[in-house]
């Protein structure tokens, strides 16, 4: 049986319960030159609530009945094909169902990490690891004595954003929503420091902790904060636009521009990204985070949700900020 969620309604504002369906189907039996991938991982991610938006994004909208979209770890338990054996790991969007049935077509080999978990694969590498490197090194590129400014600083991307301006030599302050997560970026991570913007007034805490204003903003957040970011912005400041999490369950809310003007006055680039559009790098940027991570400059943080069952409401602590590190759920187990 391959059990999947299925998408019911486009949700308007946080995904219910009844946007998505929790269904069962039998698996055919496997057709010549096809694949059976057993599902071991998902990666539950910000942006599978901007799938379930109504129109197409960077990819095509969901149609409805169809299984919801998402990252997968699996591994090969049956094959028909010359490219595959039983027992191959491999990377696909094959949604976020048990079991996918594949040509070859969709999936990716996953490169053997005898150091590294399986996990490793979601929280250091694959699009988070891109989003961060290229983000951070090809569009951030902050000089040593410069100010970084990081929001969701200890999310997935954004932790590992942070440290790597750190190793540029920068200044780096971290925004994020508890205290304990503040914690977590400067005591563990060594970001500069912190700002807990459920406590603090954001804009007086940047002048104090950026006196000599802010060089790169990367924002993971967008929406009232990145207004709030920019009225501290240097002349030829850097925007990185990686995310704007705080705009995907409403993305029709007003915002109040009042530091717009300063992206000329000031000279700034504001640049967003895909992280899909730049797997060329993705050789360079493994060898770099592995690198790093084996020296001791680079820790990322896992966090696991057991159960298929539970995808949905592990989606919601994503936008609650109840998720530690990257989350994702696990499937099945990975020797079965
Ligand atoms: N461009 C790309 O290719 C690409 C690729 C991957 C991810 N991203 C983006 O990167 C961002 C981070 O993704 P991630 O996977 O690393 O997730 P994450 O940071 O691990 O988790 C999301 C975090 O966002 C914070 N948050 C949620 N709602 C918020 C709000 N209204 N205001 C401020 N903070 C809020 C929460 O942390 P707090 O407790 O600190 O609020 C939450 O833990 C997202 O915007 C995502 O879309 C972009």
């Amino acid at each position: 049986m391959n059990q999947k969620w299925i998408v019911a309604n486009y949700p308007t504002g946080p995904v219910q319960t009844d946007d998505l369906t929790y269904t069962s189907s039998l698996l055919p039996p496997l057709a010549e030159n096809m694949i059976r991938v057993r599902t071991i991982y998902l990666s539950i991610d910000p942006t599978n609530r901007v799938w379930l938006l109504k129109k197409d994004t960077y990819l095509p909208s969901i149609e409805l009945g169809d299984v919801m979209r998402g990252v997968c770890i699996g591994k090969v338990e049956e094959s028909n094909h010359s490219h595959y054996k039983p027992g191959d790991l491999v990377q696909g969007m094959w949604g976020w169902q048990t079991y996918h049935i594949s040509n070859g077509d969709d999936l990716i080999p996953l490169p053997i990490l005898p150091a590294l978990p399986l996990t490793a694969h979601f929280g250091l590498l694959g699009h988070v690891g891109i989003s961060a490197w290229y983000g951070m090194l090809e569009i951030g590129k902050p000089s040593a004595g410069e100010t970084v400014v990081i929001s969701a600083a200890s999310g997935a991307v954004g932790s590992l954003a942070g440290q790597i301006a750190k190793m540029q030599g920068a200044r780096v302050v971290g925004i994020a929503g508890s205290e304990e997560k503040c914690r977590r970026i400067t005591q563990d991570l060594h970001f500069d420091s912190a700002i807990n913007y459920t406590k603090e007034s954001v804009a007086e805490s940047l002048k104090k902790h950026c006196p000599n204003g802010i060089d790169v903003y990367f924002d993971n957040v967008g929406g009232q904060l990145l207004d709030t970011v920019l009225e501290s912005i240097n002349d030829f400041g850097r925007i990185v636009a990686c995310g704007m999490i705080s705009m995907y369950n409403y993305p029709n809310q007003g915002i109040t521009f009042t530091n717009l003007g300063n992206l000329v006055m000031r000279r700034v680039l504001l640049k967003g990204f895909i992280c899909l559009d730049h797997w060329e790098y993705a050789e360079q940027v493994y060898t770099d985070l592995i690198k790093w991570h084996q020296q001791g400059k680079l820790h990322y943080q896992v966090d696991v949700v057991h159960g298929l069952e539970n995808a949905p409401s592990a989606l919601q602590m994503l936008f609650d900020g109840a998720n530690k590190g990257k989350l994702m759920i696990k499937v099945s187990e990975e020797n079965e």
